[in-house]
């Protein structure tokens, strides 16, 4: 009897140090619904999570590195959740593991792994860093470079941690006191649940060095309609960041306002010579556009030096 429970309190400091610590964050907000829904099913799996994530909505930011220039907020953070005057960092009253920064993804990726965590948790090195899931698909090179989301990933994978981006089909800046439940239907509950399933395999099979993984949901659940369950656990489908499709930001002229508009244009194989990659794979916006409840998975390097026969060819044409 004594042995046995001697036995399960070993077992239990085991698993407890053996406990792999997940830093996340995100752009839309550390109050944004799927973050917290991402956090607490994390949570649940046994992680040990750390939200570090901005204080308001910065979206588009893409790598853009701002650090406070004051000690306190000067204008309420989002969802007024956090006021004017408020410390530029802290954290949740009850939750020492949810933090807010003034600043941008990427800057938070840096306060997180800069400051908080060698101050106030034991100078712990995350196995892993990930973000989102956001609101709005980040397909494609234009939105590599664009997105907030992927400006925290690649600021923690050219540090030497691997990192996850999610993004889900939804444009809806949501405050998780207003939209966070416990429904099967529910968008945030969904991606959850897919965040807890690749983590977990990526966190079990550990990431070769410098390496991302882009991933972007279909429409789920409640974004679909009502009660439409056709995709309440979509599939995974393995493509590719590049390929035939590619999607980014441009703008036209309007002559009515003569102002610029921006929109987005799809290029068609632009990749004509590619040598990256498996390039017959599909490309991650071709998937999105599919919309046969699939979730693309695309495999990137921050490595953004040339392939060895690109590199060879343009050392030839230029006399080197
Ligand atoms: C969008 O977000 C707002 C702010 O949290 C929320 O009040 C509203 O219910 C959300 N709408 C939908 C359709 O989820
Ligand atoms: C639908 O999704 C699956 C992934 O589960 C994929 O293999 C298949 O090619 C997709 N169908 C179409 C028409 O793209
Ligand atoms: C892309 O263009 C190249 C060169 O024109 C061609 O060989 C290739 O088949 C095209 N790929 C696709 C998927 O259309």
């Amino acid at each position: 009897m004594k042995c046995t429970i001697v036995l399960t309190l070993v077992y239990y400091a085991i698993m407890a140090s053996a406990a792999k610590t997940i830093l996340l964050s995100n752009d839309d907000g550390w109050a944004s619904t799927y973050i917290r829904a991402a956090y607490r099913d994390l949570k649940d799996a046994g992680y040990n999570v750390i939200l570090v994530a901005p204080v308001s909505q910065r979206s588009g930011y893409g790598g853009k590195f701002d650090v406070p220039t004051s000690k306190t907020l000067e204008t309420e953070g989002e969802f007024s959740y956090v006021k004017k005057g408020a410390p530029s960092w802290d954290h949740e009253k009850d939750d020492q593991n949810i933090w807010y920064f003034n600043g941008t993804p990427a800057s938070c990726i840096s306060f997180a792994l800069d400051y908080l965590l060698p101050e106030k948790f034991d100078n712990v090195t995350p196995d892993l860093v990930v973000a989102g899931p956001n609101e709005g698909p980040n397909l494609s090179p234009g939105f590599y470079t664009a997105s907030g989301t992927m400006g925290a990933v690649y600021n923690a994978i050219y540090r030497g941690i691997p990192a996850i981006s999610f993004s889900g089909s939804d444009f809806n800046n949501s405050f998780f006191k207003d939209s966070l439940d416990d429904s099967k239907s529910n968008p945030a509950n969904i991606y959850s649940k897919k965040v807890v399933e690749l983590t977990k395999k990526v966190i079990d099979g550990g990431m070769p060095a410098i390496t991302g993984i882009n991933v972007n949901f279909p429409k789920v659940g409640t974004l679909l309609g009502k009660d439409d369950p056709s995709c309440d656990d979509p599939k995974w489908q393995f493509g590719r960041m590049m390929g035939k499709g590619v999607f980014v930001q441009n703008m036209k002229y309007n002559s009515d306002s003569g102002l610029m508009e921006w929109g987005t244009k799809y290029f068609d194989n632009i990749s004509k010579d590619c040598d990256s990659g498996d390039c017959g794979l599909t490309a991650e916006y071709d998937i999105y556009l599919k919309n046969n409840c699939s979730t693309s998975v695309s495999v990137f390097t921050v490595d953004y030096d040339t392939t060895l026969s690109t590199s060879n060819t343009v050392k030839k044409l230029l006399g080197f």
